[in-house]
Order: structure tokens, then C-alpha cells, then sequence
């Protein structure tokens, strides 16, 4: 991505900055390795909501891909469609399911019995049908981090094939729900195509036999998950959507009239943001040098939780000689920790600094802890 840095300075730290042009050519890239095909894809908001965002992608076509009735509420202000809507999660609230009914979205993804039988009987009330897709556990292991693993039954998501006959019996018993398809998810940050044609031959064989039962699907969702590069950025700034949609491509049995959905977050995002901080303090005692930003996990809480790495440049600093640094945020947490030992130029109070690769669960997993401010967001591109 692109970082300006003379209008970079001219801003509050620490923000969000988000390359407009950066995140066009990554939605066009989406696009055309869909063009052609029976594949829609949503949008998964949760990687970021910033409304700025959105427009941009409402503009290149997508849906979304929504896990709370506030997500609902922020898709419909932005302009996606209802008929490009899907809502997912293990625990929708009552007022939640209303929201989407009363909006005409397109899907529920379904994740238990008594989730169905709360979404029939609001939809009754309403005189309404509610689509649904059925929420289905494949047990294939995505090899990405525990926490972001969802697929396998270790999880919390979804719903185990042994029971899938007698659940889809139930949806198809049931008045005011219209079944659509199945849906899966197997995890997020995914870098290997393996499980993906895992994943394709296990709902092959799901479609085969509900087919061998009569029963046909208008559409499969295959959730999302792709990996993006946090190593190496600058290098690979467009994630490998050939290679994900070519899994599809060959290993899934598209039949005559199945939508194939997919369900893309941090590989849409994630590369078009970074946080920009400034260096507050360099601090060194025995054994350590420390950066020490104005931004911390409040701003960027993945390496605190997931000791994710995000790549760090100084933007500002001159200097040619090279310091191991601990970079750091202000925080009373031991964990507010953005890298350790960072081969930095010599840096020194004032300077800029981005973390790159923040586009996606970065913004939207901001939090007021320390009654800290929320960042700001900036873009490349004038509002
Ligand atoms: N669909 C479902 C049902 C999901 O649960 C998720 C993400 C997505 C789609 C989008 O996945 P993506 O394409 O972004 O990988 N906060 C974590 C990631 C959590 C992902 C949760 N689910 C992180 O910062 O790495």
C-alpha cells in the first residue's frame, strides 16, 4: 500500500489510513475471477465496518456477510442489497432475527434446531418466510490459528453431519423457513488450498447425497477464510484469489442452477490499512531498547491476542544504522506488545510509524479500554 507520509504527518496519531486504490484493485481482482462463474461473494463486515469501506464495496458488487443486527443495520445504510445479505452466528438475540426479517435478507446460516425453530416462529408473526442455510460442521481441519479455527468438532459452529439428515428434515418441515443450502466456514487465515479441496469433495459428497434423497440446494455457501501475506506486504499486496477460487473452479461439482457464495473478509481488507502511531519515548534498560507508540492493543489487538505479527516500518526516520527495538503501546497490559526485537532505523521520539496489514480486524476490534479514544480513520482517496 501506499503510505504519503508528508499528509501522514499532517494527521492526530494514531489513525487508521486506508489505500482507496489499493483496496479497488483487490476488489477487481475478486471480480474477475468471478466473472462468468455461478459465485457471489459476500463481504464478511466483521473484518471492518468503517462505512467509507463499504460504500467502496458496495460499489464493486459484493453482499455481505453478517454476524449481529448492527451489522444488518450498517449494511443497509451502506447500500448492499437485502437479496445479497446472509447472516450468520451461534447466538442470535430475538430483536436480531427481527432485524433481518423485517429486511427481507436473503439467508439466516442456521447453526442449531432451536435457532430454526426461533427464526420459524418470528417469521410466522410476521406473515413472512425467513431463507435459511443450514450450518454445517465438515470436520476439516484449516491448519490456521486455534482461535480462528472453526470447521472442526472441537467447535462451537455449526452442525455435525451424523445429525444433518434429521436437521434438514426439520428445516423442510417447517412452515415459514425456506431452506436455501448449506453453509460452512472451516476458519480464517487459511494459506494453504488443501483444506479447501477437503472441503470440496466433502460437500460433493453431501450434495450427492441429499440429491440421492431429491433434495436440491439453490445455493452452497463455502464461507471464507483466505490468507493474506503479513510477511511480506509490500510484495504480495493482492491476495491469492486465483488460486482460492481455482480450488472451487476444479474440485466442486457446480450442477446446473447451484449458486456457489463465499464469504471474504481479511482477504478484501486487510492490506489496504495500516495503523499509524507516533513514537512516544525510546526507553532502554538492561537487557532491552523500546519503542514505545502512542497506539497500543486497544487500537490493534491481534498481536495481544493471537501473537499475530504485523509488519512495522518507521516512516519518518533517515537513519542508516539499523537497532533491535521491543516496539511497545502505552497500555498497563504486558501484552500490549506489537513486535519483538524489530530491526528498526536508529528511531527516536516524534517519528512515524505504521503497522501494516491492519486493514482487516483491526479498526473493527477497537475497544475504549484505559478510556482511550477510538482511532481516526483517514484514506487516500477524498470522502
Ligand atoms: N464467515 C464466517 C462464518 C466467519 O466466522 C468469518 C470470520 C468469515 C466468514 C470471514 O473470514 P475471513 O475471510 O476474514 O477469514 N479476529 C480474527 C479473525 C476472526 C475471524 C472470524 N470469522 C483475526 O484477527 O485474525
Amino acid at each position: 500500500m501506499q503510505l504519503p507520509v508528508t499528509t501522514l504527518q499532517g494527521y492526530n496519531t494514531p489513525f487508521y489510513y486506508y489505500d482507496l486504490e489499493l483496496l479497488r484493485a483487490t476488489l477487481k481482482a475478486v471480480n474477475n475471477e468471478i466473472n462468468g462463474t455461478p459465485f457471489i461473494v459476500h463481504y464478511a463486515l466483521k473484518a471492518n465496518a468503517n462505512p467509507v469501506i463499504l460504500r467502496e464495496i458496495v460499489q464493486a458488487g459484493l453482499g455481505a456477510d453478517l454476524v449481529s443486527g448492527n451489522e444488518v443495520k450498517a449494511a443497509l445504510e451502506a447500500g448492499f442489497q437485502p437479496c445479497k445479505m446472509a447472516y450468520a452466528g451461534v447466538g442470535k438475540t430475538d430483536w436480531e432475527i427481527e432485524t433481518g426479517i423485517d429486511n427481507d435478507i436473503y439467508c439466516f446460516n442456521v447453526e442449531s434446531v432451536p435457532e430454526m425453530e426461533v427464526i420459524n416462529e418470528i417469521a410466522a408473526k410476521r406473515g413472512k418466510t425467513a431463507g435459511i442455510a443450514i450450518r454445517v460442521n465438515p470436520n476439516v481441519d484449516a491448519h490456521t490459528h486455534r482461535y480462528i479455527t472453526t470447521g472442526t468438532t472441537e467447535n462451537k459452529f455449526g452442525i455435525d453431519i451424523p445429525v444433518l439428515d434429521e436437521v434438514i428434515d426439520k428445516a423442510l418441515s417447517l412452515p415459514n423457513i425456506h431452506l436455501r443450502g448449506l453453509h460452512f466456514h472451516i476458519g480464517s487465515q487459511i494459506t494453504e488450498m488443501e483444506p479447501y479441496r477437503l472441503l470440496c469433495e466433502k460437500t460433493n459428497e453431501l450434495l450427492d447425497h441429499f440429491g440421492s434423497r431429491g433434495i436440491t440446494f439453490e445455493m452452497v455457501d463455502m464461507g471464507g477464510g483466505l490468507g493474506v501475506d503479513y510477511q511480506n506486504p509490500e510484495k504480495n499486496s493482492i491476495a491469492r484469489f486465483k488460486e482460492f477460487f481455482d480450488v472451487f473452479k476444479q474440485h466442486l461439482h457446480v450442477r446446473p442452477g447451484l449458486k456457489v457464495h463465499f464469504e471474504l473478509g481479511r482477504s478484501i481488507i486487510a492490506q489496504s490499512g495500516a495503523l499509524v502511531a507516533r513514537v512516544l519515548y525510546v526507553k532502554e534498560n538492561s537487557a532491552k531498547k523500546f519503542v514505545i507508540l502512542d497506539a497500543g492493543m486497544t487500537d490493534l489487538i491481534r498481536p495481544a491476542l493471537y501473537s499475530a505479527h504485523h509488519k512495522i516500518v518507521n516512516l519518518t526516520s533517515q537513519a542508516s544504522a539499523i537497532e533491535t527495538y521491543d516496539v511497545v503501546g502505552p497500555i498497563c497490559e504486558s501484552s500490549d506488545v506489537f513486535g519483538h526485537d524489530e530491526q528498526l532505523p536508529l528511531t527516536k521520539r516524534g517519528d512515524l510509524v505504521a503497522l501494516l496489514t491492519a486493514g482487516a480486524y483491526g479498526e473493527s476490534m477497537a475497544s475504549r479500554y484505559n478510556m482511550r479514544n477510538l482511532p481516526q480513520s483517514y484514506f487516500s482517496i477524498d470522502k
